[in-house]
């Protein structure tokens, strides 16, 4: 008897739904264009630039979780014996896999997978829908903003500890959701990995010692070099389609012209010393207060088809490493580096908590173990079916 595939088709079309609801800002629909490439017979991925897979933050959030739940099971009563530690970046990264080898049944959908779709997930999306912070510099460490980004992951964090010490959990899951995607994009929106830092997360973040690192401000006046290759590319029926898919979600910030421009960008960057993030069209502080791109210093941009000022605005091109196709991030030849950053600070993140609390809370929180009863009804002859990862 094969796991039950409709439930994942199903949350799988109500999270895009919701899509269709709001107008988007800045959210690069990675798997959907993906799917769209491999059903199409052309040289589709060729012409937006594609070079990789795009990991998305929700994928980094169930990589990254898995990681530090497969070392709480191995933990646990004989788990050594029953996890193998060195498959943690592969073999687990389909968390059904660790519930195979500790319990030895197949749990189509651990308790904690639900956790995940139902509450983690839809909230680190929510960051690029929500409009109090789809356009929020310090919701995505945008703009040079590192202290004010830093300060929400602070007070996040203080929030996150204040709900479980009140054992309410669902809030505390919604506010971790919220703010790994802040800490996510740290990664692919600055110079972190441009730094050198290609395989060490930033452990200042959430913490004091982040207000104490170097940081680009309005004192540098240059901090990216307009060198990135320009792109032309005609407008396909594939292109097209994206482009009409786009529209759907009222990218108005996007540039919508035949031929297609965007930025390739390689050494871009001109500051290796202090942090840098780049600048976003249309973003704006809570209070309304704009934060656009200076016009008399030549800052980085985010870069990519959706943000306009990257294609107009010298210093042109971007550093944004959010998705695997230069159309979108002009260092897209990075986002497997960035995002498996930020898959190893969500391990950390959730480590943390777990140091914190303790492993009887911190499986309360999750819905981690499952009791001899609740196994008991799970029946014993279950495979799984393989299933297209479209999120
Ligand atoms: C653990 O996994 C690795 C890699 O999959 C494998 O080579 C090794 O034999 C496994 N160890 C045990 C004790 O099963
Ligand atoms: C801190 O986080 C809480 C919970 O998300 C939020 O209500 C509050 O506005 C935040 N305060 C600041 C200064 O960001
Ligand atoms: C992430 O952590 C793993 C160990 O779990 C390590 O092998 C890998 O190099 C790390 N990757 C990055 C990009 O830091
Ligand atoms: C960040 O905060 C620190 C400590 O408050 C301060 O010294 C530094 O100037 C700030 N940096 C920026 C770019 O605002
Ligand atoms: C497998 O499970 C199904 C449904 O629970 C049951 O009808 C069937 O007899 C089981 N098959 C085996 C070989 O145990």
């Amino acid at each position: 008897m094969p796991c039950a595939t409709q439930k994942m088709l199903i949350n799988f079309l109500l999270f895009f739904s919701t899509f269709f609801n709001d107008p988007v800002n800045c959210f690069v629909p990675g798997k959907i264009i993906d799917y769209v490439i491999s059903e199409s017979s052309t040289n589709a991925g060729q012409d937006i630039g594609r070079i990789s897979e795009t990991i998305t933050h929700e994928q980094i959030l169930e990589r990254g979780l898995g990681k530090s739940i497969t070392k709480f099971f191995y933990d646990q009563t004989d788990g050594p014996n029953r996890i193998n530690l060195t498959k943690i970046t592969n073999h687990y990264q389909d968390i059904r896999n660790i519930y195979a080898d500790y319990y030895g049944k197949t749990v189509c959908t651990p308790k904690v997978s639900d956790i995940i779709t139902v509450l983690l997930g839809p909230n680190v999306a929510l960051v690029d829908l929500d409009p109090l912070t789809k356009d929020l510099p310090y919701a995505h460490f945008d703009a040079e903003k590192f202290n004010e980004s830093n300060t929400r992951v602070m007070n996040f964090t203080n929030f996150i500890y204040f709900y479980l010490d009140l054992k309410d959990y669902e809030k505390a899951l919604e506010l971790s959701g919220q703010i790994m995607h802040t800490i996510h994009d740290f990664y692919s929106h600055s110079n972190w990995v441009e730094m050198g830092n290609v395989d060490r997360i930033n452990r200042a973040i959430g913490t004091q010692d982040l207000y104490s690192m170097p940081i680009a401000d309005e004192k540098d006046a240059e901090t990216c070099l307009s060198n990135c290759e320009l792109i032309e590319t005609p407008c396909s029926t594939f292109t097209q389609s994206v482009i009409d898919f786009l529209k759907l979600l009222e990218l108005t910030s996007a540039l919508f012209e035949c031929p297609i421009r965007y930025y390739k960008c390689k050494s871009n960057l001109a500051e290796f010393d202090k942090l840098v993030s780049g600048y976003y069209t249309g973003q704006k502080l809570s209070d309304g207060t704009p934060v656009p791109k200076p016009s008399n210093l030549l800052k980085c941009s985010h870069g990519g088809l959706i943000d306009v000022d990257s294609i107009l605005l010298e210093p042109t091109g971007g550093i944004n490493k959010d998705s695997g196709y230069y159309l979108f991030s002009p260092r897209a030849d990075l986002h497997l580096v960035a995002a498996h950053l930020a898959i190893n600070h969500t391990e950390y993140f959730f480590d943390q908590i777990r140091q914190k609390i303790g492993d009887q809370e911190f499986d309360k929180f999750l819905d981690l173990t499952y009791s001899s009863i609740e196994l008991s009804r799970i029946p014993d002859n279950v495979t799984f079916l393989k299933m297209p990862n479209l999120r």
